[in-house]
């Protein structure tokens, strides 16, 4: 491609470009209401002013070109919605075989991922931990701490975001608080 060499800055605790050389992207609970266990609270949450739940960064790179690689942060925040914690929209890549590096910068978290097969695994990630998940794994990052979950990420430019198999079927597993800590349960909302 005839990108040329370049530097870009992120803050190693708050995750931001704070250079702003790039914008990052927000989603809030109105973004996902349908995502959530519990749409009601979604939707109560929605009416009193729409939390901010993650910006991530995306890069103006080609999207065409395998040899591109894509990286930027996400800034996942701490909250609940009823007792599902915050956490990422999740995808599987559109060209389904490609893997992704994330590297935890602070904040702690869960990567849920699982297969089209119908596997299912998940990580926790912190400050210092790379996780790879492979390709094939669809994959959510959930905030189970108290501060931001900020995390780096590497994948191969062209993979792509298919977003809908993931709407409209769910995951197979929700990460909510129980007892004050984090539990993985089954979703009672999964659609086979
Ligand atoms: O490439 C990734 O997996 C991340 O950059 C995510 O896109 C980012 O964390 C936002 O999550 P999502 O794309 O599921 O909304
Ligand atoms: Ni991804």
């Amino acid at each position: 491609s005839d990108v040329k060499p370049f530097v870009l800055d992120f803050d190693l605790v708050s995750g931001f470009c704070t250079s702003g050389k790039v914008k990052p992207t927000q989603r809030r609970v109105s973004d996902m209401v349908a995502q959530f266990a519990n749409e009601t609270a979604a939707r109560a949450m929605v009416e009193g002013g729409d939390p901010l739940l993650y910006e991530f960064y995306g890069l103006d790179l080609p999207e065409d070109d395998s040899g591109v690689l894509q990286f930027g942060t996400t800034i996942l925040y701490p909250g609940k919605v009823g007792e599902e914690y915050f956490m990422t929209k999740g995808h599987f890549h559109t060209i389904l075989d490609t893997s992704e590096i994330y590297y935890g910068l602070s904040g702690h978290g869960m990567m849920l991922m699982e297969t089209p097969e119908g596997q299912v695994d998940w990580k926790e990630i912190g400050p210092g931990e790379a996780l790879y998940v492979p390709g094939r794994w669809a994959h959510r990052s959930i905030n189970t701490g108290t501060e931001p979950l900020v995390m780096f990420f590497v994948y191969r430019g062209d993979a792509g975001h298919d977003y809908g198999t993931i709407e409209e079927k769910g995951y197979r597993k929700l990460v909510v608080e129980r007892d004050g800590k984090p539990a993985v349960i089954d979703n009672p909302k999964w659609k086979v």
